[in-house]
């Protein structure tokens, strides 16, 4: 799925650095399964990466880029009029910086532009930081999927809805 992403560039706050945020391409694979596998357990594998962008219409694969070097990503479904997001991470040596959030109000617009007005998204339970960033941005708490993850861990169902909201 192609989206246009003109001017949708992120500043560090940090470095004052602009960053790139572009569709994900076949040459980004490397990167993304690299720093999936750093920050996921278990990570998806790089068919699961190929499959989004090969197979799956309804699929929105983006990635933040310092230079030549990727910096963070994101997975998104939209289906209907609901989004789903399926994936989302930023490098450790840019967390915490706001980049999750840029990319978040850059899935809020999408959203909007595809007009799709639910988000959906699970997490699981002991991911702290992630819960903090959602509820942060206006994703309310409507479930839990018991042992959702293959180790067993629930997941919490977070979900947002976009009608009159302005960021
Ligand atoms: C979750 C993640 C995407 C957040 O990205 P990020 O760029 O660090 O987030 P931001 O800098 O935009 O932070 C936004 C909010 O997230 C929360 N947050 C981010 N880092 C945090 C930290 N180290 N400790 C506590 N809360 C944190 C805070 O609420 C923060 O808002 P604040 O700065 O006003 O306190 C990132 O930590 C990550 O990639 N984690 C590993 C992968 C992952 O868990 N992905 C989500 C799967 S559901």
């Amino acid at each position: 799925m192609i989206i246009d992403l003109d001017g949708r560039s992120y500043v560090d706050p940090v470095s004052g650095k602009n960053y790139v945020v572009r569709h994900m391409t076949l040459q980004d694979v490397d990167q993304v399964v690299e720093l999936e596998k750093r920050l996921f357990t278990p990570p998806w594998s790089r068919a699961s990466f190929l499959a989004e962008l090969d197979e799956r219409p309804y699929s929105l694969s983006l990635v933040a880029m310092d230079e030549q070097t990727l910096i963070g990503y994101m997975v998104v479904y939209f289906i209907f009029e609901e989004a789903h997001l399926a994936n989302l991470a930023v490098a450790p040596e840019y967390q915490h910086r706001g980049l999750g959030e840029h990319l978040l109000r850059l899935l809020f617009r999408m959203a909007r532009e595809t007009h799709c007005q639910t988000l959906l998204l699970e997490v699981r339970r002991s991911n702290a930081k992630a819960i903090r960033l959602y509820e942060k941005m206006g994703f309310a708490h409507t479930g839990v999927r018991r042992k959702y993850y293959e180790d067993g861990e629930d997941a919490l169902l977070m979900c947002k809805t976009l009608v009159e909201e302005k960021n």
